[in-house]
């Protein structure tokens, strides 16, 4: 199998260079669990800064737990609550520099910090949220949103 060979040290470049890798890695599998989980190693791989990456899924009207890496998490999320339900409810890319200062905050390890949760769309439906956590403040910032943009578009076309 590929793996994931990421050069840059920074952030952008490293972005640029996972989502070829990223694309390869997916292409001709169709399972969505193996793929989710896939996308998550690379994913921490390509983000020193995260203690924790992985997904949130749609599921009867509330973000259930995917494929992560990371410590144990919370399993259901409802739309609206958390950073994760936030970002799912208002289908939006929503950067949390201190989670200390996010009312509602869910911490699912005490240690996080900050946050960065990437709504993933499938034909204009919302089918997960990518969540991303650190133990350093503002450790995600507008150039993690837009490294993540296109690997959200592309997890987007995965078999939800
Ligand atoms: N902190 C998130 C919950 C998920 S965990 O961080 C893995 C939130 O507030 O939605």
């Amino acid at each position: 199998m590929e793996s994931i060979a990421l050069a840059a040290a920074d952030k952008p470049a490293r972005y640029r260079e996972l989502l070829p890798q990223l694309a390869a890695l997916l292409d001709g599998e169709p399972d969505l669990i193996a793929n989710l989980a896939n996308a998550a190693a690379a994913l921490r791989e390509c983000v020193p800064a995260a203690s924790w990456v992985g997904f949130y899924v749609v599921r009867g009207g509330e973000l259930v737990l995917g494929p992560f890496q990371g410590k144990v998490a919370c399993v259901r999320i409802a739309f609206g609550r958390g950073v994760c339900g936030t970002a799912a409810a208002e289908q939006r890319t929503v950067i949390v520099p201190d989670v200390e200062q996010f009312p509602g905050h869910i911490a699912c390890d005490a240690g996080s910090r900050s946050e960065i949760v990437v709504p993933i769309m499938k034909r204009g439906q919302l089918v997960a949220v990518l969540d991303l956590d650190s133990y350093e403040r503002a450790a995600f910032d507008d150039v993690d949103a837009a490294g993540l943009l296109p690997i959200a578009e592309l997890l987007g076309t995965l078999a939800w």
